[in-house]
């Protein structure tokens, strides 16, 4: 079957943005940029099963870009090109055929820019069986926009039409508000024909890709209804635009799979986060990274959950905040409740209020109810740990691992010098330091003794006179 080529051009630097990375890299709605071509043109393979290859064209600080797409993505489905200097969009092309022998037997070469996130692969689709359907030699898609400035205006003439870009348009082409989008299908002998040998004779002294597309030629400018899908991201207010917009996207189609989201507005969820059906989320949450919740699960009022993920029916009740943790099914955490990386909660424990706990393993049913700091710990199932119990495991050098077995019973202020262990069915009294290990079974106190003199408060009471 024919393959795609799909192109992503991604070497320039994006200046107009003034942001500390590459424009590709600029963050929208949890991923960058390019992510969502990226996106856009694997999920166009995948829904049309047809073969092909995302190539990036990358220039402008690439070892960055490749940095990223190396964590983000896997190798088998993306292969770079490098465009040494940015000399226009023509250039960045040739730069993909040059640097990838299979690119030129690839039937169909599809071209994207990794500045129009919002486009998906349902105008890939829609374009692709135009270009087909009609035996076109290349389709560019367009669409009207009331405030052009910035966009290659589409000049349409008695047999087709070309791409006049803004720097070179006259006053009267600069009036024309059916722009282009950057999206391009092309037969790729088309392209082999023609890109060569285009010329940077403009204004912008580049060379435009935009050039392929010319009156007498077979190519069509298909104009779509829909312009949002199409904005270009070249300025700090579009960057702001289209985050938005994805977000929307984002939060209504978790609604649409059945989500409970009772303020879709005050909801921000990244494109990387995983939702089932059921959850049940309230306002002012956010939702980032690597983040999964299970159906059942009702997230209260301004929970915060980073690369956390949450088993089914759970509570993570108002204002607690989760950083790497993994919750285990009908679990209770908050409300203000602070899990640092690395905590797993076992099926059916309590993390109360005003709780922090770091790189802990507590097992099934454990409670930790109130005020209280676990770090460095292991919890066995069912045990008991009072109100303001202290792990204390940093001795101002190293961290030390506190263990408790299951069942025990930890009483209210009391303090574990880790390291130490306590074993099974354990009791500790209120208010004990502890700092000798306790075998199963084993009760300990650790608190100085109380001395009571008969009727002397007197003595330390102030008048108030
Ligand atoms: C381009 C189009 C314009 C269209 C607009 C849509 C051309 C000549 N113009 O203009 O008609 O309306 O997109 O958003 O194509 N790039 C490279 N190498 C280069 C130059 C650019 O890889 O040498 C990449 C950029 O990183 C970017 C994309 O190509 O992802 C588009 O470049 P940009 O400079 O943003 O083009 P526009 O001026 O927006
Ligand atoms: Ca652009």
């Amino acid at each position: 079957m024919d393959e795609f080529g799909i192109v992503i051009l991604a070497a320039g630097q994006g200046t107009r943005l003034k942001l500390p990375v590459p424009k590709p890299l600029a963050p929208i709605a949890g991923r960058t940029l390019i992510d969502f071509s990226i996106k856009a043109g694997l999920q166009f393979l995948k829904d049309t099963s047809r073969k092909g290859k995302i190539s990036l064209v990358l220039g402008h600080q690439k070892e960055l870009l490749i940095d990223h797409v190396s964590k983000y993505w896997k190798s088998s489905e993306i292969e770079t090109a490098v465009q040494v200097e940015q000399k226009g969009t023509a250039d960045a092309l040739r730069a993909y055929f040059n640097d990838n022998n299979h690119a030129k037997n690839r039937a169909y070469t599809i071209v994207l820019c990794a500045d129009t996130p919002l486009i998906t692969a349902s105008e890939i689709k829609s374009l692709v069986s135009i270009l087909e359907s009609e035996k076109l030699d290349a389709v560019a898609a367009t669409f009207i926009e009331n405030q052009p400035r910035g966009y290659g205006r589409i000049e349409r003439g008695s047999t087709g039409f070309r791409i006049v870009e803004e720097k070179d348009a006259t006053e009267v082409q600069k009036k024309i508000s059916e722009v282009n989008s950057g999206l391009y299908i092309l037969r790729t002998d088309f392209v082999m024909k023609y890109l060569f040998d285009l010329k940077s004779n403009n204004n912008s002294k580049e060379f435009y890709l935009t050039d392929l597309f010319q009156m007498d030629r077979k190519v069509k400018a298909i104009t779509f209804e829909n312009k949002d899908s199409f904005v270009g991201v070249n300025t700090i207010e579009q960057l702001q635009y289209v985050n938005q917009e994805l977000r929307n996207k984002i939060v209504r189609k978790a609604i649409q799979k059945g989500v409970y989201i009772l303020a879709p507005e005050q909801t921000w969820i990244d494109d990387t986060v995983e939702l089932e059906q059921g959850v049940k989320i309230y306002p002012g949450c956010i939702l980032e990274g690597n983040t999964k919740v299970e159906s059942g699960t009702v997230l209260e009022a301004g929970v915060v959950l980073k690369n956390t993920q949450i088993a089914k029916n759970s509570k993570i009740l108002a204002y607690s905040y989760l950083e790497s943790a993994v919750i285990g099914e009908e679990a209770s955490v908050g409300p203000f409740a602070r899990l640092r990386e690395g905590s797993v909660i076992g099926r059916g424990s309590k993390i109360g209020n005003f709780v922090e706990t770091k790189k802990v393993n507590l097992g099934e049913e454990v409670k930790v109810s109130h005020l209280s700091y676990v770090g460095d710990a292991e919890i066995g199932d069912r045990t008991n740990i009072g109100c303001g119990f202290i792990t204390c495991n940093y001795d101002g050098a190293s961290k030390h691992i506190t263990k408790i077995g299951s069942d025990s019973f930890i009483g209210s202020d009391s303090q574990m010098i880790a390291p130490i262990s306590i074993g099974n069915n354990c009791y500790v009294a209120s208010g004990s330091t502890i700092n000798q290990d306790l075998e199963d079974g084993d009760f300990a106190i650790a608190r100085g003794k109380q001395v009571t003199k008969k009727g002397m408060a007197k003595r330390f009471i102030k008048s108030k006179k």
